[in-house]
């Protein structure tokens, strides 16, 4: 199947590791260009060598500022000369437990995780081409609460809905909006949430297919669903999570 992705142009923010940096690098291999963002300008500009210039821009930002988002644009636009889609993902929220959660990281989370996904959707869709498409990279979180992620737990389901009301918003322009539930993915995120071996172990157990997925294979589904080829996906949730949710 070609994804017809030669000469699109997609933001992949939170680019330069994990299920972003995955996603960027399927999206180069298939032909597409991308600009990828984070806060750690080596991490950039080590994302941008490995991906080739020609390729990839990079634009140091954090989602938690308010100028993040018509800078992404922008840099897409100036570089690339359009802009296709976007894929939104972020570094997660802190772990922890409902009740110890201070108002300090409810707020500092709902800037990155929430608002700066809110903001980076409101900023592309002006620029998008018709038959542009939006990922918003969610979590299992949003279908079932995971104990000891009580921020991710809060945060996940209000995003998805928005998502599903973008993508009745935008439908009509034949712009599709959709969000991507990892389940356990093995990034620097998922490993630095293990307490210890046994504890993957476990985790390892209770997935149906045994193990952690790749990012990689995270970054096939993201790049499908945001190509062409995925042209009558929309308003809806994927998980890639090995078949971990107990729900269907
Ligand atoms: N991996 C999984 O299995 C899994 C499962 C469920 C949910 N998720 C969610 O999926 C998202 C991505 O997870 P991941 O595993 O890929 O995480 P990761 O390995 O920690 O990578 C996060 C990426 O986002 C960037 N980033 C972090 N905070 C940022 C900010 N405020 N503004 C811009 N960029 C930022 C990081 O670079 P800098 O640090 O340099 O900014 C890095 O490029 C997270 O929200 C996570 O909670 C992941």
């Amino acid at each position: 199947m070609d994804l017809t992705l030669a000469g699109r142009v997609y933001l992949v923010t939170g680019g330069t590791r994990g299920l972003g940096r995955a996603t960027a690098s399927c999206l180069v291999e298939e032909g597409a260009r991308v600009v990828v963002s984070g806060r750690d300008a080596a991490s950039v500009e080590q994302t941008v060598s490995a991906l080739g210039d020609q390729h990839c821009a990079g634009v140091v930002a954090d989602n938690a500022d308010p100028a993040t988002a018509e800078r992404l644009v922008r840099a897409a636009l100036d570089r690339f000369g359009r802009l296709d889609g976007a894929l939104i993902s972020v570094g997660g929220p802190p772990p922890g437990p409902a009740l110890a959660a201070t108002d300090e990281q409810w707020r500092a989370a709902f800037e990155s995780v929430f608002l700066g996904a809110v903001r980076v959707a409101r900023a592309a869709v002006p620029a998008l081409t018709d038959g542009g498409a939006l990922a918003f990279v969610l979590s299992t979180s949003t279908r079932s609460p995971i104990a000891g992620l009580a921020i991710s737990n809060g945060l996940r389901p209000g995003l998805a809905m928005l998502a599903k009301t973008m993508a009745d918003e935008l439908g009509p322009r034949g712009v599709r909006v959709l969000g991507l539930l990892p389940g356990r993915l093995a990034t620097d995120r998922t490993l630095s949430l293990d307490a210890d071996e046994q504890a993957r172990r476990g985790n390892e157990n209770a997935i149906p297919l045994r193990r952690y997925g790749d990012p990689a294979e995270f970054g096939r589904v993201a790049t499908f669903v945001l190509s062409p080829a995925a042209s009558y996906l929309t308003g809806c949730m994927i998980p890639v999570d090995g078949g971990a949710l107990r729900t269907i």
